[in-house]
């Protein structure tokens, strides 16, 4: 039964990710009394015999990204030569995840390209299991280790023939093609160098033994990118949990920038659940996105940082680099095996290059009379050596309180060089306005209406890209309340010097 709903759950959403929707009510009708009962046949129809390939392999040459020209066949060595295999460099396998109209997504040429752009004498092989994958998703699903089991025979023979360093080997994994890529790892005699997983499918996955899905055993160096982990009829499309050596949560995971998801839950409010589709398919595909950035993009690489959540990530209380707290997104990653999983953040522009700048700002708010808790709108602007962002809004993770540091994450999409300046604005919000009336009547009352005001006398920052530490000082020591907008600079004297001062701002 629960296998069922389950089933129904993942193909309306999946499906409803690539059908073209012509009548709502068609579609709807369609998915219930035709497809939706297609699974069952499916399931005894579809018994694999042992020896029956599932899985082509098609060595793709870096002028035709797009085409299958050339097959390696397991077993004829010939078909090596025939298609030019350079057993000395690396070795890509690039695997797709589920699919309904039986093709190729566009991706797939995409990181093609991307990866012979970086890698020129590479040999990119596209592994072809459409024929399984474009089952429904729960036989798609059961199929990924029948596939896993064809690819690891491919690479023990490819082994044995060119004599070719397992370590060269780098499976790169979409969706199901992430658990794909893990049974073909764990299947193989020798371990291969590294498994790329891009937002491993959830269904069916999450929460399964180690041996049962994509997992750190799987080869030497496993990395996850999840960029869908968001419960969706109570199901995620990306798997949740992490399943590699490393694992790095971009936007925490889930609402990716430029995914347009305010409109797809308009068209959800207005059609009904198939109008999820692109969130869902650009959600997903980013984590795609994502990888191909890095190997473009080289030069600008984006940033991850360890950190034990993303609610802690987003109060900008990550930013170390140290002891290897940071890593580099994508095909560039440092490859840190740790007993345990790594769980790392980052946040992302919406469109390549996706690298932001991170910066944490510490900001301790103080006032003579204890105020009470308040949820004001604080803007701030950045100006540095090489530019500067303006009313950059920082994220309330809490309500502001009397004499207490509040730490806050902001990003900036270009790179503004060595920070020399910002500015501070403090408005309060709407919602404040009759109790922060009430204070001022009654500091009015008091005959004390200018101390009454929330000050701010310093701001520390700690770049994240640069790792650089600064402390920034009102820049006219007679303005610091903060009824207008308020100019910090560099502080004369370090705050180190100042053991008074750091005391004020213990956490
Ligand atoms: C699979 O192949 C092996 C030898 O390669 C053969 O002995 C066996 O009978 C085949 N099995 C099936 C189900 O065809
Ligand atoms: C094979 O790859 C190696 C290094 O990756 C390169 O030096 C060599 O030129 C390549 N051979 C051919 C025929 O492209
Ligand atoms: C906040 O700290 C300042 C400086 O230590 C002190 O003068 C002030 O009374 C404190 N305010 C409250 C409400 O405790
Ligand atoms: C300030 O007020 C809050 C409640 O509004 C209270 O919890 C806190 O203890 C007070 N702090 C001081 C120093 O009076």
């Amino acid at each position: 039964m629960k296998a069922w709903r389950i089933q129904f759950l993942c193909f309306l959403v999946f499906g409803a990710a690539v059908q073209y929707v012509t009548s709502v009510e068609e579609e709807l009708a369609d998915s219930i009394f035709g497809n939706f009962l297609d699974p069952l046949n499916d399931l005894f129809q579809h018994k694999d015999g042992i020896n029956e390939t599932i899985a082509k392999f098609s060595l793709r040459k870096p002028s035709y990204p797009d085409d299958d020209i050339c097959y390696i066949i397991p077993g004829n060595p010939d078909s090596l030569n025939a298609c030019s295999f350079n057993s000395t460099s690396k070795t890509f396998l690039v695997i797709h995840g589920w699919t309904v109209s039986g093709m190729f997504e566009s991706w797939v040429s995409q990181l093609v390209e991307a990866l012979y752009n970086r890698e020129q004498t590479a040999n990119v092989i596209v592994v072809d299991w459409l024929s399984s994958a474009q089952n429904h998703y729960v036989i798609a699903a059961q199929k990924t280790k029948a596939v896993g089991r064809e690819i690891a025979r491919f690479i023990d023979w490819i082994e044995e023939t060119t004599h070719l360093p397992l370590e060269n080997i780098h499976l790169i994994g979409y969706s199901l093609g992430a658990h794909v890529a893990g049974f073909a790892g764990s299947h193989a005699t020798n371990k291969v160098g590294r498994i790329t997983g891009l937002d491993p499918a959830g269904p069916d996955f999450e929460g399964e033994h180690e041996h049962k899905r994509l997992s750190p055993d799987d080869a030497y160096f496993v990395d996850v990118l999840h960029t869908f982990t968001r419960g969706s009829l109570g199901l995620s499309i990306g798997i949740q949990q992490p399943v590699g050596h490393v694992d790095i949560y971009p936007n925490g995971g889930s609402f990716q920038p430029g995914c347009n998801l305010r409109g797809a839950l308009e068209k959800i409010a207005n059609f009904g659940l198939f109008a999820i589709t692109d969130a869902v398919k650009c959600e997903h595909e980013r984590s795609v996105h994502l990888f191909i950035d890095s190997l473009l993009n080289k030069q600008e690489p984006a940033k991850a940082y360890r950190c034990g959540s993303n609610d802690i990530f987003n109060r900008g209380m990550c930013l170390s680099c140290r002891k290897g707290r940071c890593n580099t997104v994508g095909y560039d990653i440092s490859k840190v095996r740790k007993a345990r999983n790594v769980q790392m953040y980052t946040r992302t522009r919406a469109s390549m290059p996706f690298r932001v700048y991170h910066y944490q700002l510490k900001i301790h708010f103080s006032s003579k009379v204890n105020r009470s808790e308040m949820e004001p709108s604080l803007t701030v602007s950045l100006y540095g050596t090489k530019g500067e962002t303006e009313n950059l809004q920082l994220k309330l993770k809490e309500k502001i309180a009397t004499n207490k540091t509040h730490s806050f994450l902001l990003v900036t999409e270009k790179d503004i060089g060595d920070l020399l300046m910002l500015k501070f604005k403090w408005e309060e919000t709407n919602s404040w306005s009759a109790s922060s009336m009430l204070k001022m009547v009654s500091s009015w009352w008091s005959g004390d209406s200018e101390s009454s005001d929330m000050e701010v006398h310093k701001i520390r920052i700690r770049a994240g890209e640069s790792q650089q530490k600064l402390v920034f000082c009102v820049k006219d020591p007679e303005v610091h309340t903060l009824t207008q907008e308020i100019t910090f600079v560099r502080c004369q004297d370090s705050w180190k010097k100042n053991p008074k001062r750091v005391s004020l701002e213990k956490h």
